[in-house]
């Protein structure tokens, strides 16, 4: 792939060319290789003709593209998305001489008809078999996709949507091959037009790491809050059959528009989202370098105990040390109740900031109390920004801004987006890479994920801190990241 094109993401995987969706198949392999798979059409960069491209990469932030993996078997039918296990066992009796076994499971769309199918690589998934006797499971329904496989004791597991009836349904399965229907959950949080890509998974607690409760995520599109598509999420129990939430309100795994279809690698709370939004996603202008859609950063799971909101799930931004750079790019300060500084980057590069914000307690917060960044350009008067509304109304707000930028015009194409908090922000970290901009506040318990398209670089970044009490401290320093692509 060309990755010179100046909206290409520096630490953000994106396709070789062509048309990315949903993360697929994600597993870590027994030789410490973290697999990336995701929905691909080869050969336009809008989505039909759906492969399974693939990446593989020692930290998830250096990836090296693989050839495509998975192909659909003509030309009307599409390998649409789904998951991959390791076999160590060989339960399947596809890998008698072997305990690195990979099985892929994943939708068969054809005109008519969703079945799921299953393929085996016996060299580590890097090339697959489908199974002679596919399909594995058939209803004879066309809104039926997406399995998600995880091991439970001494069975298989999948989780899978019928996709127009907001119903996720839970198979199991002691081989891969034979199927059968253990229960529905149905109706759960917000409906939407459509139920997508359910995962469920053992995530820890963050407090007590011998600890989990289990979560299932569901992604909705279109007819997200929003509009176009958004992920949910749901902790609770899970028994190997059933899934029981521990309440049925429903939570969004971001407050931007742009992660949807997110990922859990296979036994592992780690997940990836896609980038993008079915809104607007075939329009986005990197089709003029030849590539449309990012992934979202790596993240890092874990659950917590709120008190007041229940749980909560935390997505920390991955050990972002493989891409981070020497030496902070501002002056590292800790007191910063009233500060500025701005910088210019080498030109078009990414940047991580870091903000821990120490308010005394008890302190009164102003009206204007807040901390607010900018990356902008001079030459065309574009930026975007962001930034956290301590005090006023509304107090504890974190927000997004992409209006001012000129590179895509489309009416969904909306500009701001926000979240509110019961309690203000400790921690506000955000990752800059040309195209994406992603915050983190509190260590992942608010994500907010948005894409943009400057009409050229933006090189100038800058942070301002506003009327934060008297004793407050901010600690703040900023890195540019390493160009994974260069
Ligand atoms: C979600 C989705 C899935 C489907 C895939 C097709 O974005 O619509 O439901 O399997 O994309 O590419």
């Amino acid at each position: 792939g060309d990755y010179t094109g100046l909206l290409r993401p520096r630490v953000h995987f994106t396709p070789p060319q062509g048309f990315m969706n949903d993360p697929n198949g994600l597993h870590l392999d027994p030789y410490g290789t973290w697999h990336l798979y995701y929905q691909y059409n080869p050969t336009d960069v809008v989505a039909g003709n759906q492969h399974w491209g693939h990446a593989t990469s020692p930290d998830l932030y250096h990836w090296t593209n693989q050839p495509i993996a998975l192909f659909p078997p003509n030309a009307t039918a599409g390998v649409f998305s789904g998951s991959a296990v390791l076999d160590s066992d060989n339960t399947s009796g596809f890998f008698p001489n072997q305990t690195d076994g990979v099985v892929a499971i994943y939708t068969l769309n054809t005109p008519t008809n969703q079945v799921q199918e299953i393929a085996y690589s016996t060299d580590g998934g890097y090339t697959f078999t489908p199974y002679a006797g596919n399909p594995v499971i058939d209803i004879g329904s066309n809104q039926f996709r997406d399995p998600k496989v995880i091991r439970y004791g001494d069975h298989w597991a999948m989780v899978i949507s019928y996709a127009s009836e907001w119903v996720i349904g839970i198979y199991t399965s002691p081989d891969l091959k034979e199927w059968t229907h253990a229960s529905n959950i149905s109706h759960i949080g917000l409906l939407g037009i459509q139920y997508e890509c359910p995962n469920l998974v053992s995530v820890p607690f963050a407090d007590n790491s011998s600890d989990s409760a289990w979560v299932l995520t569901v992604s909705i599109n279109p007819g997200a809050p929003l509009g176009g598509s958004i992920t949910q999420y749901y902790p609770g129990e899970f028994n190997g059959t059933h899934f029981e939430p521990f309440d049925r309100a429903a939570r969004l795994s971001n407050f931007g528009k742009d992660d949807y279809a997110g990922q859990f690698f296979y036994d592992e709370p780690v997940s990836i989202g896609w980038a993008s939004n079915w809104q607007y996603t075939n329009q986005v202008p990197t089709a003029s370098e030849g590539w449309r859609s990012a992934m979202t950063l790596p993240r890092r799971n874990y659950l917590k105990d709120t008190g007041l909101a229940g749980y909560e799930l935390v997505q920390e931004i991955y050990d972002l040390s493989p891409v981070l750079g020497n030496n902070s790019i501002v002056v590292p300060s800790t007191n910063l109740a009233n500060a500025s500084q701005s910088v210019t980057l080498s030109n078009p590069t990414a940047i991580y900031f870091d903000a821990n914000i120490t308010i005394p307690t008890n302190a009164t917060i102003d009206d204007n109390a807040s901390f607010n960044f900018t990356i902008s350009t001079n030459s065309s008067g574009e930026s975007v920004k962001g930034g956290y509304f301590f005090g006023g109304t509304p107090a504890n707000t974190i927000w997004l801004d992409r209006g001012k930028t000129n590179g895509f015009d489309n009416p969904l194409f909306t500009d701001k987006f926000s979240a509110a908090q019961l309690k203000h922000a400790t921690r506000i970290q955000g990752v800059v890479d040309r195209s994406l901009v992603e915050v983190y506040v509190d260590g992942g318990a608010v994500v907010g994920t948005m894409v943009v398209y400057p009409s050229e670089p933006l090189s100038t970044f800058a942070f301002v801190t506003n009327g934060l009490p008297e004793g407050s401290e901010i600690q703040f320093a900023a890195w540019e990241l390493v160009d994974t692509w260069a």
